[in-house]
């Protein structure tokens, strides 16, 4: 990628090329990620891949931004967003505030809010103030103490009707994208279809407008557990694990460092 998405280019790949998406934390990662992806997504994930806690609800905003002052340092041409996290949303004045927080203390180009119907006059309010808004239907990872587990959804006829209505009342609410997370592949191509913005997928098959992923989850770095989603594109705790034994090992036998390591 050369040049920084905008808002309105990433609603013209509508139709015509598949989004890019991909999670970052930290500066380091999100050099390495800019030259191949449109957009990077600090996720409130980095709660479980970069904290280590069981759920990304115990995030905190001041960790958010932190992170994505860290993420634009390493991305400086990349198209980024916040994940707001849990409980920073809960009505649309709380939003718009912690939403100009990350704005003022950060160089986000956007936020992203989990819900539908139920958020789309949370949408409203921070598009109408100059927020924008990337929207997160499906599977929603912070209901996850609510549902008791990660569900996957679509299953039912009434599920499908609702995510079609929760894409579009996104879409009206102003959101220039969505992501949709854990949703059966065929209701995933409906939704798509049925609004003009991008509909980015995670766990939602491929006949949609892009993809996200989880930068340590496709690179195999996190191993507590694997979606069936994931795809791990190298074995990164392998990689990692043996790099570290045998810088261990060298130590122990003095075979490092050598001369050409020596001042
Ligand atoms: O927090 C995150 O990383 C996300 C992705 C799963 C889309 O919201």
């Amino acid at each position: 990628m050369t040049k920084k998405m905008t808002i309105t280019s990433i609603k013209k790949t509508k139709g015509v090329t598949p989004l890019v998406m991909i999670t970052a934390y930290d500066a380091l990662f999100a050099k390495l990620m800019e030259p191949s992806c449109d957009m990077i997504l600090v996720g409130d994930s980095l709660n479980m891949s970069f904290a280590g806690k069981a759920d990304t609800l115990s995030a905190t905003l001041e960790q958010m931004i932190y992170h994505t002052n860290a993420v634009a340092m390493g991305a400086k041409d990349s198209f980024i967003i916040c994940d707001m996290p849990f409980g920073t949303y809960i009505n649309s004045d709380e939003a718009l505030k912690n939403s100009i927080k990350v704005f003022q203390q950060t160089p986000a180009s956007a936020v992203k809010i989990e819900g539908g119907e139920d958020k789309a006059h949370i949408i409203k309010h921070l598009c109408s103030n100059s927020i924008a808004v990337c929207g997160h239907i499906g599977l929603l990872p912070q209901t996850v103490r609510l549902e008791g587990g990660y569900k996957v959804k679509g299953k039912t006829q009434e599920e499908r009707e609702q995510l079609i209505r929760d894409a579009k009342a996104v879409e009206s609410a102003g959101a220039f994208c969505m992501v949709i997370e854990g949703v059966k592949a065929d209701v995933a191509k409906e939704v798509a279809d049925s609004v003009n913005i991008p509909v980015i997928g995670i766990g939602a098959g491929r006949d949609v407008d892009g993809q996200v992923l989880v930068f340590s989850d496709m690179l195999g770095l996190f191993e507590e557990f694997t979606p069936k989603f994931v795809k791990k594109y190298m074995d990164g705790a392998s990689l990692v694990k043996s790099a570290l034994k045998s810088y261990s090992d060298e130590v122990k036998t003095k075979e490092f460092p050598q001369d050409i390591h020596t001042y």
